[in-house]
């Protein structure tokens, strides 16, 4: 567990804060101001997200947060500054990019996301894991969701950054991201002590795709009986900031309610895709995939519904099964 008195959180405090103000005053805050504008974000929400701009140059934080060395080695623990392993140049991490502040569950800044204003890449960067930012544990738009909901009963997972912000500015208050990495299933256990339901909602692309697949995989261990697991799939090329400015809050919650499939509605169909149930062959196959999964299913009564299912689609008697072998003997 990070340190509950880092310096690091101080400084990144202080970083979040000069990002905040070079929005507000730097000479060139209109490119930046013009951008998020053009995104279709209002200052109400660029405040509450806490946005700011990284302005062009090589030192601006630097210089304006290190007085000595000692500072500039924060800096660079805080993963602010960079510093060249051949050279040992040190330089900002995020010159002239919109900066989104990570904050944890408290509300304290662990770490940033800077967006480039238009189409250079890479086209976001973001901290590395440092000793207080964890990429596994941390939810992006977490403390911001908890703010604007006084009970949240469901939460929507998405990918970026700009898909929780651009839902949020429509009135749909309550999405995290996981930021390009997989869901974890600690991010899934820190949000069922929240929540009961979590819909995961990733772009309409082969990418998107792939990480919901990945995301059920994390999902089956903390599945107790009582918890929920929905997918929603968006239309190819789509991601939920571009879905919500398009069609509207009501329009994409319509979509949630009829489109959302539950996860074993998505599984078995998946896995279908894979093993067509329609041979012998394809039913063997099918059995052989998805009992590895629904034996991962902590909750007693859905693991016996989805063994039912199976048996269903296979015509097979799962409890005739020899048990799996055991494991093997423990040796110390
Ligand atoms: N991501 C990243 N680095 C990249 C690309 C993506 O860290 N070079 C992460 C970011 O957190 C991003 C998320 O993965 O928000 C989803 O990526 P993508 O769908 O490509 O970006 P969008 O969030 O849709 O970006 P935008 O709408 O701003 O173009
Ligand atoms: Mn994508
Ligand atoms: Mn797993
Ligand atoms: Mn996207
Ligand atoms: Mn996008």
């Amino acid at each position: 567990a990070p340190r509950q008195d880092s310096p690091l959180y101080a400084l990144l405090e202080q970083a979040a804060a000069y990002y905040r103000q070079q929005l507000r005053h730097h000479a060139q805050k209109r490119r930046a101001v013009d951008y998020l504008k053009q995104r279709g974000l209002t200052g109400q929400i660029a405040k509450l997200y806490d946005i700011g701009f990284a302005p062009p140059g090589w030192d601006n934080l630097m210089n304006h947060l290190s007085k000595d060395s000692t500072e500039v080695k924060a800096l660079i623990e805080a993963g602010l500054v960079v510093e060249n392993p051949d050279s040992g140049k040190r330089y900002d991490r995020f010159r002239d990019r919109i900066i989104f502040p990570i904050r944890d569950s408290r509300g304290r800044t662990l770490g940033f996301g800077g967006r480039v204003l238009g189409d250079d890449k890479p086209k976001y960067l973001n901290s590395p894991e440092t000793p207080v930012y964890h990429k596994g544990r941390e939810l992006y738009g977490l403390f911001e969701a908890r703010q604007q909901n006084r009970q949240l009963d469901d939460v929507l997972v998405v990918e970026g950054y700009m898909d929780v912000i651009a839902l949020a500015q429509h009135g749909v208050t309550n999405a995290v991201a996981t930021l390009g990495t997989a869901t974890s299933e600690e991010h899934l256990k820190r949000l069922f002590r929240i929540v009961n339901t979590v819909v995961f909602c990733f772009d309409g692309d082969k990418a998107g795709r792939q990480a919901a697949w990945r995301a059920l995989n994390s999902c089956l261990p903390v599945l107790e009986d009582g918890r929920h697991v929905r997918f929603m799939f968006l239309p190819e090329g789509q991601d939920p900031d571009t879905l919500i400015r398009s069609e509207g809050q009501d329009a994409f919650r319509a979509r949630m309610a009829q489109q959302a499939q539950a996860l074993t509605d998505y599984m078995f169909r998946h896995l279908s895709e894979e093993a067509n149930p329609n041979t012998l062959e394809g039913k063997a196959h099918l059995a052989t995939l998805a009992l590895p999964l629904i034996e991962q299913i902590p909750g007693s009564m859905l693991k016996r519904l989805l063994r039912q299912s199976l048996e269903k689609l296979t015509g097979m008697d799962l409890d005739s099964l020899p048990p799996p072998p055991p494991p093997p003997a423990a040796t110390d």
